[in-house]
């Protein structure tokens, strides 16, 4: 029981300690025991009980970590050797979760405090900060919690500029990735044999920089804010590849073998004259027919080039195989049945993706991300692996990083990330970058799209994607 004092401080100072300590107990019991054990339910008796006469005396309860403190009400509550267990471990829990403040209001009953702890617990679990809190949050107001909030804490500052470190890097691998490749095409070109060392370290970069953080490169290769389409082609299907072959469980080698094979897979085109390659207008028959030769092309440009380790059977099998879609109608023609190679399936996902969307000269029109995904997964004729598509649009979101859509609160907004909650694919987090009179804003704020009122309707919901072009904007911009 909490004994009154008179001071509202030294209050706090003993109350404080007592609601951290039911709180403690309160997780401690609900990780090991099922919610019905009487030792559950007699630690969330207790735990409503001290915050309800906090709540009474002081209209809300504010535990706030900083650094290796914890506040109650801005009064510090002071460590010793009786509770320094359960001090360590609430700081062990909310830092997990990524919370720096949990905020009780009046209202804030036992069942609130049951559900927010349970989620609590879970999302200190899942760890991975600044999702798991997010995902804590859209949790905890879909169950109904309406007077206990959870926060992130002060420290997160530091946690956004390690965001802007990890991009930066992304930005960097990227860049080096389509320059390497530039050189080696360019050297086939010119009929000069090109050692592909430089290109293996670009793909063992990404395959480290997928593998430790897979957002920040399949967000730089979906913006496409990039020339030279021949070189980023190359380097978004190698990047897509990579972070699809982690999602279906390859190993790290693999990744590496399937990085390569993805970046080589049209290596061929290195010798379709350029007037063919970079043609306005139709192609003619012949046009065609020098196009359609890239995949054998490739297989030979593949044994020439130096530095691959051994022959790279694996390239050239994706290289000859990308085009020739699951019932065999696509080019080369193959007399016997075949089934592509799981690398040639996998890139023939990517490679369908980042042609479809990207601009070029015969692509004037590229259509929106959304409906490429919708159309690769339905449209027969495509001929891809359903199961590889449905990995990538798990992948991409339904909305993929920079698409740009327009909201049901007549607001523009610019995809950022898909939806940290996977029950959430059609909202994904946005920028909002203009008001509701449509007038343009820089740089605008971000909101959830899985946020919802108090009624459970959500604040904002995509009506439709839409071309940044009619507005004048430039995605990329807004991720700087
Ligand atoms: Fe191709
Ligand atoms: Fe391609």
């Amino acid at each position: 029981m909490v004994e009154a004092v008179q001071t509202s401080d030294g209050f706090i100072r003993t109350a404080g300690r007592e609601f951290l300590v039911t709180f403690y107990t309160a997780l401690r019991s609900l990780k090991l025991y099922p919610l019905e054990n009487a030792q559950v339910q007699k630690s969330l008796d207790d735990l409503a009980n001290t915050s309800d006469q906090i709540l009474e005396s002081e209209h809300e309860i504010e535990l706030r970590v900083t650094g290796e403190f914890l506040f109650v009400n801005s009064t510090r509550l002071r460590l010793d050797l009786d509770n320094y267990a359960s001090f360590s471990h609430v700081l062990g829990v909310l830092k997990a979760a990524g919370v720096g403040l949990v905020r009780a209001e009046v209202g804030a009953d036992r069942r609130e405090w049951t559900t927010a702890l349970s989620l609590l617990l879970a999302a200190a679990g899942r760890g991975g900060h600044g999702e798991s809190l997010l995902e804590l949050q859209v949790k905890m107001r879909d169950a109904g919690v309406a007077h206990i909030v959870m926060e992130p804490g002060i420290d997160s500052e530091a946690s956004e500029e390690e965001e802007q470190q990890k991009k930066e890097a992304a930005k960097r691998t990227y860049q080096r990735s389509v320059a390497v490749t530039k050189e080696v095409i360019s050297s086939v070109r010119m009929g000069r044999s090109a050692s592909v060392k430089k290109v293996k370290r670009a793909v063992q970069a990404i395959v480290d920089q997928v593998l430790a953080d897979e957002t920040s490169l399949v967000g730089l290769s979906t913006l496409r804010d990039y020339d030279d389409y021949t070189f980023t082609h190359s380097v978004n299907v190698c990047i897509f590849s990579i972070t699809l072959g982690k999602k279906l469980g390859f190993a790290k080698l693999q990744l590496y073998d399937l990085g390569m094979a993805a970046l080589f897979h049209d290596v061929g085109k290195a010798r379709v004259p350029l007037e063919v390659l970079n043609k306005e207008g139709s192609l003619t028959d012949e046009d065609w027919r020098v196009m359609q030769a890239h995949p054998w092309l490739g297989v030979l440009t593949l044994f020439g080039l130096r530095g691959y380790g051994e022959v790279p059977y694996r390239s050239m099998i994706a290289a000859y195989e990308h085009h020739m879609k699951r019932d065999l109608t696509g080019y080369p023609k193959c007399l016997r049945p075949r089934t592509p190679s799981i690398f040639s399936r996998i890139i023939a996902v990517a490679d369908g993706f980042d042609a479809a969307t990207s601009r070029r000269v015969y692509n004037t029109n590229p259509l929106q991300p959304d409906s490429v995904l919708h159309e690769m997964l339905n449209n027969p004729r495509r001929g891809l692996d359903p199961v590889v598509v449905k990995a990538f649009i798990n992948l991409l979101g339904v909305y993929p990083v920079g698409t740009m859509v327009i909201l049901d609160t007549y607001e523009l907004a610019i995809v950022v990330a898909a939806n940290p909650d996977a029950t959430e694919v059609h909202r994904p987090l946005v920028r909002v970058v203009s008001d509701q009179g449509g007038s343009i804003t820089f740089p605008g704020f971000v909101a959830n799209l899985a946020e919802r009122d108090t009624a459970a309707t959500p604040l904002r919901s995509i009506i439709k994607v839409t071309d940044p072009d009619k507005y004048g904007i430039r995605v990329s911009d807004y991720f700087v």
